[in-house]
């Protein structure tokens, strides 16, 4: 029996106001519930505690909102939302009320890290509590952090040390204003919308044949002449692969493109 049924099952209410699918971060489940009425709702997230026992805490996510990606969420049944995560082998901290985590971009973390070489210098302008960071330290010689969101940062600074990892410098600061200048072998642009606006920034921080991982958002008009258009505030360029993430709204997705950029 699916989760779908078991909660009809449990509840009495109809399969229509159950999500079919949800998100676990350590022992909060995250649930969309468009279409369940308040009760419903209530109802849902007491049966969610009875039927899943790991499963501390059960709240509705409306959305992630704005620049610092802050989660639209409301408690509805259990204890905290603070918790510790864990995927492939490494421990997240974070409170699930307060920054985000991408369940989409698992098959990115391991396709980076399929990727990326031991000798390797990383910036990740886009940190977060360390989704790629906290992976890919294990495997290159350094890599550099930058997190705006001073919540998101105090996590990545917990999380760094929660793993035991001592090759990773965090900086808590906008992107742009990041002292370095040309340290990466590769360079993670995990943002979206309107990543375009800082590639002249990526390109300071990149060394000459460096790798930029761009993800943004098009429609699929869009795709693949716009961010080849975007991208060429690079200046000379190659593109290596070009993906569809997620899809994100109708006719809407989340691409990485990965690119080698040359100064000459
Ligand atoms: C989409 S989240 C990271 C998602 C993550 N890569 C994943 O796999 O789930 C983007 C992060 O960038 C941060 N951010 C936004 N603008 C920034 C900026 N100008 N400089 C540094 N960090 C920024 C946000 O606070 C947020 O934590």
């Amino acid at each position: 029996m699916n989760f779908r049924q078991k909660i009809a099952r449990e509840t009495g209410i109809r399969e229509g106001s159950i999500p079919a699918s949800y998100q676990v971060l350590g022992d909060v489940m995250l649930l969309k519930l468009m279409k369940a009425s308040g009760e419903e709702k209530k109802k849902i997230a007491s049966a969610v505690l009875e039927l899943y026992p790991y499963i501390k805490t059960v709240c509705e996510i409306k959305g992630v909102e704005g620049e610092l990606r802050r989660p639209k969420i409301l408690k509805l049944g259990g204890n905290g939302t603070e918790t510790t995560h864990k995927e492939s082998g490494i421990l997240y901290n974070l409170d699930a009320a307060k920054v985000m985590f991408s369940k989409g971009n698992h098959f990115e973390r391991r396709r980076l890290l399929k990727q990326a070489g031991t000798n390797e210098v990383i910036v990740d302008m886009f940190a977060g509590i360390g989704y790629f960071s906290l992976p890919l330290a294990r495997h290159v010689r350094k890599v550099y952090s930058l997190e705006k969101n001073p919540v998101a940062f105090r996590y990545l600074k917990e999380n760094i040390k929660l793993n035991k990892l001592s090759n990773i410098e965090a900086v808590n600061a906008d992107c742009r204003e990041a002292a370095l200048e040309g340290v990466a072998d590769r360079l993670i642009m995990g943002y979206f919308p309107g990543t375009e606006r800082f590639l002249p920034f990526a390109l300071k921080m990149l060394k000459d044949g460096g790798i930029v991982h761009f993800h943004n958002s098009y429609s699929g008009d869009e795709l693949w002449n716009k961010p080849a258009e975007d991208l060429k505030a690079l200046g000379n360029f190659r593109v290596l692969e070009k993906k569809k993430v997620k899809s994100i709204a109708p006719r809407r997705w989340h691409i990485v493109m990965d690119v080698e950029v040359y100064r000459e």
